[in-house]
């Protein structure tokens, strides 16, 4: 046995014994290090004639391989077995509870707005918006209620000043006086103005009057449907409301009246009332208002929108006509789940919040909504 086979073995043996990760680093240092015992041996190659370093160089370099082997071996080997015993010792108890990270909810408006959005995207409507700071023009005039319009007091809303006369120009260019929306029927006739015709579309957003009790906030939200096509008819309006309501308030015996009725934008122009019960001191949609023990309820205000109108928004009412909804998304968020006071929606109580309010995973469908529970 030459001396480098002895001097392996011994080195294997002493990397096979060492007890830790520790203890193989010192090993390593002593071996292999700049100083190390193989360093040195190395450097001796430099010392010798060209025949010895011939021979002996191979069998030096061999024995480094085959130390640095066994340590790179022996140190896999400790690693592994530092893991098979975390395995085997730190086991997780999955039946502690787990420590309850904070979590918002969604709130019922944005809630029923979602479940809208998905109903009437099943029917083809796309959404469009507008903005809630509104030009007179948009929220009034194309609505064909000029200026001195009765209708007009009933929307009695907030105005912006116009601060100078180069705020009022630009004011005159965005459509007249700045408001707040009164209602979100504008968009009617920012899209058909921006999109032209055929249109399909639904547009959800808040509106503001100058209104407060149990029943009106000064802020409340609305959804507007519009349908502008060559050949649309009250039957196609009052399919699409049948349709929407039913899968909104999952209940096939919904049942519809239409009264005839005034807005300036529509014509002939037609109230919706949904007939309901009173059950446990609680509206419950269902039956004929006609039927005993039910009545009828005023739930929305549509038409057939009114050829000016549609002249407005730029189309050819001879070619295009329409019918046009708008419902308010509170009152439907009301009657589906069950509140009573429209001003808790506004009063940003957590508690509130926490019992009607909608855990983000429950997402709506048309088929199945978002379950039963009211
Ligand atoms: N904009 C009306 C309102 O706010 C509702 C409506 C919309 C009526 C569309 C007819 C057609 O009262």
């Amino acid at each position: 046995m030459s001396d480098y086979t002895t001097l392996e073995a011994d080195a294997r043996e002493r990397i096979a014994g060492a007890a830790d990760l520790m203890a193989l680093e010192t090993l390593r240092v002593e071996f292999l290090g700049k100083q190390g015992s193989i360093s040195g041996l190395l450097k001796t190659l430099g010392t010798m004639s060209g025949d010895e370093r011939l021979e002996k160089g191979p069998k030096i370099q061999g024995l480094r391989q085959s130390i640095s082997d066994a340590l790179a071996e022996r140190k896999a080997a400790m690693e592994a077995a530092a893991l098979a015993e975390r395995l085997a010792t730190e086991t997780i108890d999955l039946t502690l509870p787990a420590p309850e990270a904070p979590t918002g909810s969604v709130h019922p408006v944005s809630q029923v707005m979602d479940e809208l959005a998905e109903i009437f995207a099943d029917l083809g409507f796309s959404v469009a918006t507008g903005p809630e700071i509104e030009g007179d023009w948009y929220n009034f005039t194309a609505l064909n209620m000029p200026e001195s319009h009765p209708a007009r007091a009933m929307h009695d809303t907030f105005y912006f000043p116009a601060h100078d006369a180069a705020q009022a120009d630009q004011d005159h260019a965005q459509g007249g006086r700045m408001l707040l929306r009164t209602h979100t029927s504008p968009v009617q006739v920012r899209t058909m103005l921006a999109e032209g015709a055929p249109l399909r579309i639904i547009a959800p957003g808040r509106v503001y009057r100058s209104d407060s009790d149990a029943t009106h906030t000064p802020m409340f939200h609305q959804i507007e449907g519009l349908v502008i096509d060559r050949d649309i008819h009250l039957g196609h309006l009052k399919w699409t409301l049948e349709t929407f309501l039913k899968a909104f308030f999952e209940r096939e015996d919904i049942v519809l009246r239409l009264r005839p009725s005034y807005f300036p934008f529509t014509e002939p122009s037609v109230e919706v009332d949904v007939g309901f019960a009173l059950v446990d001191g609680k509206r419950v949609l269902g039956g004929s208002g006609d039927a005993p023990g039910h009545a009828w309820m005023e739930l929305l205000g549509s038409g057939m929108v009114n050829r000016k109108v549609i002249a407005l928004g730029g189309l050819d009412p001879d070619v295009w006509q329409g019918f046009a909804f708008g419902v308010g998304v509170d009152r439907l968020a009301m009657l589906k789940y069950g509140m009573d006071d429209l001003r808790a929606f506004f009063d940003g109580d957590v508690r509130w919040l926490r019992h009607y309010g909608f855990s983000f995973l429950d997402q709506p469908t048309l088929s199945a909504g978002v379950g039963a529970r009211a």
